[in-house]
């Protein structure tokens, strides 16, 4: 019979700090310690961030052992981000990842934080079974924005791309125009409930293939708010909710239309979403619609391993612990740590 795996999961990549412990597939418990230094500059600024890691990794892995209800010494394994993200943030992730297993003497395992945005679908969840290979992968986060073919866990290739800004940089970017908190996304969302999202009309850029753009956009908006403002100073508080959802809709429209264009191409009958953005509610709602539609299914990432968390790592690290596929301990990190 196998033995029960006890997982320590450990994320570090930007500016969450974050520890999960897994037992097998199931996720025992999920900590992060978000930096709220960061608002308050408008950004991650990644000196504060690697500093605030250092502050936060012990207590938000002693956190995660103690609500597992789990010794150090019954974990099995310890899986880590190695990138991409911020070197410096990467590197207290990674040292302490180090330092732990050696101490205990059980294996590391490195962990491509753009794979485990995919797979965390495959954590145990009593609503849904995992996807099966192969599936079109969908990555939208604040630094990311990737089509992926995953034809197994590990075997991805990366079919589409953002040429400039991620959806998520563009929704903050977007906020921060109208002067909301940083990260913008959410709050954005909850706006736009409230507007229409016809009132403004923004153009959507035409790229070959599968790739997107979404700089274009943001200076189509600034266009807008800086021509209105001219004439009534008060245009964006009068319109937030109208700006909101206009923009929402458009951002994701962009996205959507790649979505449709790669599924159709590769024939894939799959589509799963991860990444901070995967929160979004226009975006759960289109691609619920659309699925329907159109007969293919949608796996849309339960809300608590939508942003970075460490129970995406951890299931990486069960999967990899699986296939016996360790990390080493001269593995040094990588800020742009290649898909596969
Ligand atoms: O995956 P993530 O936590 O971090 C990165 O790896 O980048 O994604 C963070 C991004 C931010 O840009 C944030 O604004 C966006 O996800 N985000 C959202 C929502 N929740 C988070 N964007 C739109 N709607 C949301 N509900
Ligand atoms: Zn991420």
């Amino acid at each position: 019979m196998k033995k029960t795996s006890y997982i320590l999961g450990i994320e570090s990549s930007c500016d969450d700090t974050a520890a999960a412990v897994l037992m097998d597939n199931v996720v025992l418990s999920n900590c992060i310690a978000n930096q709220k230094i960061h608002k308050s500059y408008g950004g991650v600024v990644p000196e504060l961030a690697s500093r605030a890691h250092q502050t936060n990794i012990v207590p938000v892995v002693q956190q995660a052992l103690s609500i597992a209800n789990i010794d150090k010494k019954q974990l099995t394994a310890i899986a880590y981000t190695r990138g991409p993200g911020l070197l410096g943030s990467l590197l207290v992730g990674s040292t302490f990842a180090k330092s732990l297993a050696l101490s205990l003497d059980i294996p590391l395992i490195e962990v491509n934080h753009m794979q485990a945005h995919l797979l965390c679908h495959f954590i145990r969840n009593e609503n849904q079974d995992p996807p099966t290979f192969p599936f079109l992968g969908v990555t939208l986060s604040g630094g990311h924005t990737q089509l992926v073919f995953v034809k197994s866990h590990f075997e991805m290739k990366q079919i589409g791309k953002t040429l400039d800004d991620a959806i998520g940089e563009a929704f903050d970017k977007c906020g921060k125009i109208m002067e909301l908190n940083y990260p913008a996304g959410p709050e954005i969302d909850g706006l736009a409930r409230y507007g229409d999202p016809n009132a403004f009309d923004f153009p959507i850029p035409k790229v070959d293939g599968l790739d997107v753009s979404y700089s274009g956009l943001k200076t189509a908006f600034i266009n807008l708010i800086h021509k209105n403002q001219s004439k009534n100073p008060n245009f964006i508080k009068e319109n937030l909710n109208d700006l909101c959802a206009s923009i929402q809709k458009t951002l994701v429209k962009i996205i959507m239309n790649k979505i449709i264009l790669a599924r159709e191409k590769y024939n894939l009958n799959q589509v799963v979403i991860g990444g901070g953005v995967a929160a979004n509610s226009e975006i759960r709602k289109v691609l619920d619609e659309k699925a329907r539609q159109d007969q293919w299914r949608v796996f849309l990432p339960p809300l608590q391993y939508t942003a970075d968390n460490a129970a995406m790592i951890g299931i990486v690290g069960y999967l990899k612990l699986l296939h016996k596929k360790w990390g080493t301990m001269n593995q040094s990190v990588s800020a742009r740590l290649p898909l596969s």
